[in-house]
């Protein structure tokens, strides 16, 4: 059987692929299994449920944006592996789904997913995440970057405000912890992400704590406690048009505070999502850069943590009523737009385009300074290769990748993120050696050396670094060396 698996910083949702439709798969719990893991006082984990006296550890995700495959979590004062954690979470997750869900798998039956991750996540998390439902037994088909899913959510049900002079969607993915807005161009069945932007850390977390907050400088002061912010966000959620007040129990007192207060204290975080919206109305393919509101066919406003009301209605105000609409199911179209692009018959395509640059730190001006080479630019379509030849310096070369967000005179900012150093032998007499320990020498003659670059459909990148002269090869993957 065939599923969509959004693994969530709050919740994972799962959408089958059902003859034609997508139906979200619902677990004993609800339609969604929580991304939560708790340790027992035995000692025992446990995935998606916790005891309120457990120690627990909630929005492991956001760990993974900055993690090394060897990132160690702290729970319940001991040490666990953070790709393990999220291994053991996801056979949970398989577990549920064959024994405790309507999905209706038989026992053995193979369960090939398309799963997703942050528009913006570095190949290191592309790669965990990936390897994690692997070892949890899934056969992955597909990673896709969250808005690219919600696309085809749209795509499939408002097919018909596509039209000639409206070609693209603006996805705006507001999650549990997460803020992604992609802009997709789409012509027939086949979607193409032209560019997306977001904020790594900005969620429905980011809303509880704001909150939370706000009740303590009115109400004494005081910290910021977890049952606080549980009983906010399950306050949050509760909210509908037609609330006027809002009330949560903190520190022994009853407070209540008017809800325009609780919009007001929020305001700049939905601000901060409109702000990291306006890069993504760009489409490089065409002379006039960037696209105007008018060729929108809809803002198309997804993820969990956008019903609260601030949110859709800044955005209508914003963009006009009649532009914006909303997903029938908030915290599934991710999912639901998996499934639709596992299913063949549905018929859809993508073409996927590298959310961030990809560069490499090197020695300049004789080993004086260090200058930022971008290698694959952000918004290349994938999948692609570079490659580049030069005759080498030295005798060891030092390779110091990353991958970021943006280049600000000709540094690398925003959501950094660095692959393990790599050291490669020009010097032939040195391939045996642990060059981390080698000094740095110039090298008269060096042989000529290319670098290729491949970056796969699925957004991650992989190096190769060879000797023309005698076709010695390393290709590095992070976390695969
Ligand atoms: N009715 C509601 N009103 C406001 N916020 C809500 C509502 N229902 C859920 N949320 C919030 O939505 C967030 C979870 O959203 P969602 O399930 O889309 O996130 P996620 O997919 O787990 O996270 P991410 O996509 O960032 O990894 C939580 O912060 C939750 O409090
Ligand atoms: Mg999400």
């Amino acid at each position: 059987m065939r599923f969509g698996i959004d693994f969530g910083t709050t919740h994972t949702v799962v959408a089958l692929v059902d003859r034609g439709n997508y139906p979200i798969v619902s677990f004993e719990q609800g339609d969604a299994v929580q991304s939560l893991i708790s340790l027992d006082p035995s000692g025992t984990l446990h995935f998606g449920v916790a005891e309120p006296e457990w120690p627990v550890l909630r929005s492991f995700k956001r760990l993974l944006d900055s993690a090394r495959p060897d990132a160690a979590v702290e729970l319940g004062g001991r040490k666990f592996l953070l790709s393990d954690l999220l291994t053991q979470f996801l056979t949970h997750l398989r577990h549920e789904l064959v024994h405790r869900s309507n999905a209706g798998l038989q026992q053995g039956e193979p369960i090939e997913a398309a799963v997703s991750v942050p528009a913006n996540a570095s190949t290191a998390q592309r790669l965990m995440t990936m390897d994690a439902f692997r070892r949890a037994g899934f056969e992955v088909k597909a990673v896709l970057n969250e808005p690219s899913a919600a696309g085809f959510e749209y795509a499939h049900r408002f097919r018909e405000t596509v039209t000639s002079k409206r070609e693209y969607v603006l996805v705006y993915d507001l999650g549990g912890g997460t803020f992604d807005a992609s802009l997709i161009h789409m012509e027939g069945r086949s979607n193409e992400v032209i560019t997306s932007s977001g904020v790594s850390r900005l969620g429905g977390d980011d809303f509880d704590e704001t909150i939370a907050r706000l009740i303590l400088s009115r109400h004494g002061g005081g910290e910021v406690t977890r049952t606080l912010l549980d009983d906010v966000r399950a306050q949050k959620e509760a909210i509908n048009p037609n609330t006027r007040r809002f009330a949560v129990d903190a520190s022994g007192q009853h407070v209540v505070l008017p809800i325009e207060d609780v919009y007001q204290a929020c305001a700049r975080l939905v601000e901060q999502t409109l702000t990291a919206m306006e890069p993504a109305m760009r489409d490089p393919r065409r002379a006039e850069d960037s696209v105007a509101w008018g060729e929108l066919a809809g803002i198309y406003v997804v993820g969990g943590a956008s019903p609260f009301p601030p949110v859709y209605r800044r955005l209508r105000e914003r963009f006009g009523a009649h532009r914006v609409r909303r997903s029938p199911h908030p915290f599934g179209s991710c999912a639901i737009g998996l499934a639709i692009h596992l299913d063949e018959a549905a018929g859809y395509s993508l073409s996927e385009r590298l959310t961030r640059h990809f560069g490499v730190f090197r020695e300049d001006a004789a080993g004086e300074d260090i200058c930022f080479d971008v290698l694959v630019p952000k918004d290349t379509a994938l999948p692609a290769e570079v490659s580049r030849r030069y005759r080498a310096a030295h005798n060891v070369g030092h390779y110091r990748f990353v991958e970021c967000g943006r280049i600000e005179e000709g540094r690398p900012e925003g959501n950094l993120a660095t692959w393990d150093e790599v050291f490669f032998p020009f010097d032939p007499a040195l391939r045996a050696s642990d060059l981390a320990e080698v000094p740095v020498r110039r090298l008269g003659g060096g042989p000529e050396v290319e670098e290729i670059y491949r970056c796969a459909a699925d957004g991650t990148v992989e190096a190769s670094l060879r000797v023309l002269d005698d076709g010695y090869e390393r290709t590095v993957r992070l976390g695969r060396r």
